[in-house]
């Protein structure tokens, strides 16, 4: 592996739904994905968070992993049930607690601590509110931002407000697979508009508290077309302006792409009211890119959505049936640097990683030479994209345990340590060792 630029921040990435359990305690309200999780047929085999990878006890051993690993930062997510348990008012002191234990046991171990405000965890009263249709949920959401700074900023200088709005419009609000569960196809669209505001006000709200650094992630996917027909072209074009444009021009330059093809006319999206693309454009310090997969479309005429994806042949693929193609990292990097230019901030890979099947030998060990494949892959990806001229500083590998991996339930393992979830008993997998070694070696090169 070539080397890294020196202070490149090597991390992990986890998020509370899907690692914390222990959702009925310590004054925790409900979330979104708490209720969604209960309706009978749309988590596979009906799992539930309810204990996930139990890191809300088991907290301090997880840190000790982290430790063993040498990563230098960890991205987490703060419950935003936990802080404020009906989306409004005052903190639920005990919720702080936590992530104040976590926090100070990050530092004492040389790990730099980078929360994100948003995983997907909503507040269950602000849904029956309206959620994120409701322009005053991204009021709420600086509130909670406030809360959660006031108690931490003087010790966690990095903040992430978002993650991956796009996943949360497109699949919670306009597919109906993700909490809450709405299929409004474009109907979704303020919600779009009102996380970025939530954005915006957050970020302010975070330097007000004494935030040094604040980002936003999103999840990236460099489209292709299936065909170069005008038709495919075009579908391509529309599924890349809802994926990797609307989610980062209003931040980054101050204004929505051209939405013609979602029957937006030139006005824009109604919602919008004069002042919010100022406060959604901010500064900001960075942006989280989280990388997967590419995509390739093929036109789906007379459909509100008008494109549809199709397989990608000729590449291995991960236990989601995901393709392995760590040059699109590469062209996701390049391709933001272009479009964005000057406004572009520095970049970070917030997330990257793969599921495999990982399975306990009877020696009980784990071997999983396919993520082992993938991270290898896709770090020499970032590199190539760093040596083309891109800032990157710094990669957080998705994830540190095996957990509950949304309507997936605990089918997907994507951790480099496994879990047992009968037993709660973890064993690092032989990526761990890939990893640590890594990280090692790059660290004491730089
Ligand atoms: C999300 C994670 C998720 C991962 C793998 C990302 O979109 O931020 O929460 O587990 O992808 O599906």
């Amino acid at each position: 592996m070539p080397s890294f630029p020196a202070g490149f921040r090597w991390g992990v990435a986890t998020a509370a739904y899907q690692i914390e359990g222990a959702v009925a305690e310590d004054g925790r309200g409900d979330s979104i994905w708490d209720t969604f999780c209960r309706q009978p047929g749309v988590i596979r085999d009906g799992h539930t968070g309810d204990v996930a990878a139990d890191h809300y006890h088991r907290w301090a051993q997880d840190v000790a992993l982290m430790a063993d690993l040498g990563i230098t930062a960890y991205r987490f997510s703060i419950g935003w049930p936990r802080v404020q348990p009906g989306g409004a008012g005052a903190a639920n002191p005990a919720g702080l607690d936590f992530y104040e234990r976590l926090t100070d046991a990050l530092l004492a171990a040389g790990i730099t601590p980078v929360p994100t405000l948003y995983h997907w965890d909503l507040p269950q009263p602000l849904e029956d509110a309206g959620g994120w249709l409701s322009r005053d949920t991204a009021q709420r959401f600086a509130d909670y931002a406030a809360l959660a700074a006031g108690r931490l900023a003087d010790r966690i200088g990095l903040w992430i407000t978002l993650n991956e709005p796009y996943v949360v419009t497109a699949m919670g609000y306009a597919l109906g697979i993700h909490a809450p569960g709405k299929a409004l196809m474009l109907g979704a669209l303020p919600t779009a508009h009102h996380q970025l505001l939530g954005h915006g006000l957050a970020t302010a709200a975070l330097r007000a508290a004494g935030a040094r650094e604040v980002m936003i992630t999103n999840n990236y996917s460099p489209a292709w077309p299936a065909s170069d027909s005008a038709a495919d072209v075009a579908a391509t074009r529309a599924y890349d302006t809802l994926q990797n444009r609307v989610f980062t021009d209003p931040v980054l330059v101050g204004r929505y792409p051209d939405l013609g093809a979602f029957g937006v006319g030139e006005g824009g999206l109604d919602c919008v009211r004069d002042g919010d693309l100022a406060v959604i454009s901010a500064p900001i310090d960075g942006l989280g890119v989280n990388y997967y997969m590419p995509t390739r479309l093929s036109a789906l005429p007379d459909s509100p959505l008008p494109f549809q994806m199709q397989p990608i042949p000729g590449y291995p693929l991960t236990a989601f049936g995901w393709p392995v193609v760590p040059a699109a990292l590469t062209e996701m990097l390049t391709s933001l640097k272009q479009w964005y230019g000057e406004a572009l901030p520095p970049l970070y890979v917030t997330e990257n990683g793969c599921s495999q099947p990982d399975e306990v030998a009877a020696d009980g060990t784990v071997d999983d030479p396919g993520r082992i494949d993938y991270l290898d892959g896709h770090l020499r990806a970032v590199h190539d994209a760093i040596e083309a001229g891109v800032d990157v500083r710094g990669y957080f590998e998705w994830t540190l345990t095996d957990n509950f991996e949304w309507s997936e339930g605990y089918h997907q393992r994507f951790g480099l340590v496994h879990t047992d979830f009968e037993t709660q008993r973890r064993i690092p997998k032989s990526s761990f060792a890939w990893y640590r070694d890594l990280i090692a070696a790059q660290r004491a090169a730089g």
